[in-house]
């Protein structure tokens, strides 16, 4: 509060509603309640009791239309998958591609992904966090969009164990700098498994996305962060 007023947050997106398609509207209906969890702020998540084991959660925010996260869930069947996004039609999308595939180690919310990992998420939960090209927000004025902040560091070396990672990529050369500059200047938190000040080389694991085929056909060059909580 400043003036009296509650203060706005400024979020990393947009809530554009999106029409869904009849499949995605069937799969909230038939799917949702199978693969989507529904979340009070505030209340931490039991991971083990939610997947039905205790093996480890990867975490993948903002997965956009979700077919790299399915391909990563579907490849790496020894892990949990959570995935977190807004857009609904993705989501529909997700979740169809889950029923197709027959997936059962991945589970979706449709939250702001900042919020969860402030009061959703237990100390060291997670086994990784991937964060694959999100929203650059070109224009000066909306820099402040820009999810990967200081804050956001401080928030997944909270959730990722000692050990674990944090993958990110971007075809957006300035926000490359800026997330170089912020995650270099959190050393007591993440190593730089490229070495300090590089860019890591692509991982295999990183399955290509939707928005990365757009920057490529723009001819935007792209680079991977890799690093690793201490
Ligand atoms: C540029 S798209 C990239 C999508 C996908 N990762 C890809 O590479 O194709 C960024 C996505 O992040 C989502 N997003 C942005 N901020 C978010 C937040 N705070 N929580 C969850 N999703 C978010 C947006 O809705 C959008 O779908």
């Amino acid at each position: 509060m400043t003036d009296g007023r509650p203060r706005r947050a400024i979020r990393s997106f947009v809530r554009r509603e999106g029409r869904l398609t009849a499949a995605q509207g069937r799969a909230f209906t038939e799917l949702w309640p199978r693969f989507g969890l529904d979340w009070t702020p505030g209340a931490p998540f039991d991971l083990a009791a939610l997947f039905g084991n205790d093996r480890p959660v990867v975490l993948e925010i903002g997965f956009g239309n979700g077919e790299s996260l399915a391909t990563m869930a579907e490849r790496d069947p020894e892990r949990n998958w959570l995935g977190i996004e807004v857009h609904r039609p993705g989501i529909g999308h997700l979740l169809l591609e889950i029923e197709r595939r027959g997936l059962s180690n991945l589970r979706l919310l449709c939250q702001d992904a900042v919020e969860v990992l402030r009061s959703g998420i237990v100390p060291g939960a997670l086994d990784a966090v991937y964060l694959f090209f999100p929203d650059p927000w070109p224009k000066k004025r909306h820099h402040k969009r820009r999810i990967l902040t200081q804050e956001l560091v401080e928030l997944l070396a909270r959730a990722i164990r000692p050990g674990g990672i944090f993958h990110t990529a971007t075809d957006w050369a300035p926000y490359a700098e800026q997330m170089l500059r912020v995650l270099e200047g959190a050393p007591h938190l993440f190593e730089n498994t490229a070495g300090p000040g590089a860019y890591a080389p692509r991982p295999a694991s990183r399955p290509p996305t939707k928005f990365e085929r757009r920057g490529e056909r723009l001819g935007h060059p792209v680079v991977d962060l890799v690093y690793r909580r201490r």
